[in-house]
């Protein structure tokens, strides 16, 4: 007779899934911006593993072609796959603009991309008029192009390329007098035109979001997309049965592409706390 194994009621297939719901989900943004969407992930769902890249030292991204953002999403996705990750968020809109589709097909596990809030900000804007800040990659995208044929159809969008403020985010200049001229540029003319609502289509932009309601006035609703990310993330992982059973809180683990001093101080300041960041070397 064989002999029984100490926990008979554990099968060798329960433990097999309790060891990929402990595994942790990979989080990935150009830069730090990503850590917007990090915090709710992480504030919704406590007893997640995770792991986040900033892959800072390329970024933007925004300025690059299609096929170096999808090489570098697809080599960091290689990385995490290493490390075991049972699902991947692609916590950045220029990444998921370009290369979310590439990575569906070539990796077996979910991946939860991100897009500009276009719906929810229709259904706020009371003058029919909503801005959209994000990259010049995602403002050009088919992707965004699609998702305001399909809920704006009746609201003015008006699409605003940005260039240059995700640097001010990765270089922790949130306030600075630059910052705020460029968010004057940039914004200003989309209130002349009527604009009651802006929707955040960056991740690195959450982090300007005070800076921002400060020039454009407190009537202006401003909508970011780290909440509904986070949302959908636990979404998926009931669905899969993926969700990890522990009630321990879940460790954090991140890495940054750049071993630039100050990008680590950057992060550290934008997740508020004392972190080890190791370098990325992919
Ligand atoms: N956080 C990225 C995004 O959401 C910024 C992209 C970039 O590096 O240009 O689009």
């Amino acid at each position: 007779m064989v002999d029984k194994p100490l926990n008979s009621a554990q099968t060798d297939s329960d433990r097999a899934n309790n060891s990929t719901r402990s595994a942790p989900v990979g989080v990935f943004d150009s830069g730090m911006g990503g850590l917007s969407v990090l915090r709710e992930i992480h504030l919704l769902l406590p007893h997640e593993n995770l792991i986040y890249i900033a892959d800072s030292k390329h970024a933007p991204y925004g300025d690059r072609s299609t096929q170096y953002v999808q090489q570098r999403s697809l080599e960091i996705a290689n990385f995490l796959l290493k490390k075991n990750i049972k699902s991947l968020v692609v916590a950045c809109n220029t990444a998921t603009a370009l290369a979310v589709d590439i990575l569906r097909e070539q990796l077996t596990i979910p991946v939860i991309g991100l897009e500009p809030a276009i719906k929810p900000g229709v259904k706020m804007s009371k003058t029919g008029v909503i801005g959209v800040l994000a990259t010049q990659r995602t403002i050009e995208s088919k992707r965004l192009h699609c998702l305001t044929v399909k809920h704006a159809s009746h609201t003015k969008v008006l699409a605003q390329a940005c260039p240059g403020l995700v640097e001010k985010v990765e270089a922790n200049h949130l306030d600075h007098y630059d910052t705020r001229q460029l968010i004057k540029k940039y914004t200003l003319p989309l209130l002349e035109q009527n604009a009651d609502t802006i929707i955040l289509g960056c991740t690195h932009y959450p982090f300007l979001q005070q800076t921002i309601s400060t020039i454009v006035g407190r009537d202006i609703q401003i909508i970011e997309t780290g909440k509904p990310v986070a949302q959908q993330l636990q979404r998926v992982l009931h669905k899969y049965k993926l969700n990890n059973a522990s009630q321990k809180n879940g460790n954090i683990f991140f890495y940054n592409s750049s071993n630039i001093n100050q990008h680590s101080n950057t992060m550290r300041q934008l997740w508020h706390n004392d972190i080890t960041i190791k370098l990325l070397s992919v």
